[in-house]
């Protein structure tokens, strides 16, 4: 399998704090995987490194064969790059479907491709085309982790980066999301997922990494991890 995402040795400090002390990890091209762990662990730190939003202080990226720093900015997310962030960063005053329309701006492939897909995440998202006009910011909880997900497929990633998708939702609409993003990974996206709910994202992932303290303390199969006495204790409460 090839690997879209190499990281190694990677450290990023915010000043004097070091968040991130090298850690090394991969994802492999259609792989779902989980970086898990505790708050302040570094996770939010590395997903907003990969998004370009946050220089590293040592170690090296790969995404998609190439040198993640020779990429930056907004070539980021036209190389394939998207950041689903925690808190979703949609734009609150803008409609759904203009939320949509911001989604493709890196796009070059036409009104009538964007238009195309805009009616696909409808198709996926129902509530999100009965909303076409709402406000963002009016929407619920769901509706806008919902609207954020599909903000960052409209830019036709290759890499999805979603920062804690379940956060204070209700458990059936966090239900319905992972669903939803089960069956865009099989339709031919990778996912990296970081997420506080260990279990929830053991179940999700055919692999993960558990971060602690800025370093990757675990690694594995799903399966395994969720039978790891160690993670068991720390991670899913048993
Ligand atoms: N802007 C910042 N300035 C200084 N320190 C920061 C900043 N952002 C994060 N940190 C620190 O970096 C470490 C990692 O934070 P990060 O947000 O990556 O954790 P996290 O794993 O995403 O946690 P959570 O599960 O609570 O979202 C923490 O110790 C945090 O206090
Ligand atoms: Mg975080």
């Amino acid at each position: 399998m090839n690997n879209i995402l190499e990281v190694r040795d990677l450290k990023v400090a915010y000043g004097a704090i070091q968040a991130i002390k090298g850690i090394d990890f991969h994802v492999g091209q259609g792989e779902m995987v989980a970086l898990i762990g505790a708050n302040g662990a570094g996770k939010t730190t590395t997903l907003r490194t990969l998004a370009g939003l946050l220089n590293p202080a040592a170690g090296s990226i790969t995404f998609d064969g190439q040198a993640h720093a020779a990429i930056k900015g907004h070539d980021l997310i036209r190389a394939g790059l998207a950041l689903v962030p925690e808190g979703r960063g949609i734009f609150s005053k803008l409609s759904v479907h203009e939320n949509l329309e911001m989604g493709a701006f890196s796009r070059t492939d036409g009104k009538p491709a964007i238009a195309a897909d805009i009616e696909r995440m409808f198709s996926i998202f129902p509530r999100l085309k009965e909303r076409a006009n709402q406000l963002a910011g009016t929407m619920s909880g769901g509706e806008q982790q919902m609207l954020a997900i599909s903000r960052a497929l409209m830019g036709k990633p290759k890499l999805l980066l979603l920062d804690e998708p379940s956060m204070g939702l209700a458990p059936i609409i966090v239900q319905k999301i992972f669903e939803t993003i089960v069956e865009v990974v099989k339709g031919g996206v990778t996912l990296l997922l970081v997420e506080q709910n260990a279990r929830l994202a053991l179940q999700t992932c055919q692999r993960a990494y558990v971060i602690d303290n800025g370093r990757i303390a675990l690694e594995g199969q799903a399966d395994e991890l969720l039978h790891n006495e160690q993670v068991q204790k720390a991670y899913l409460g048993e």
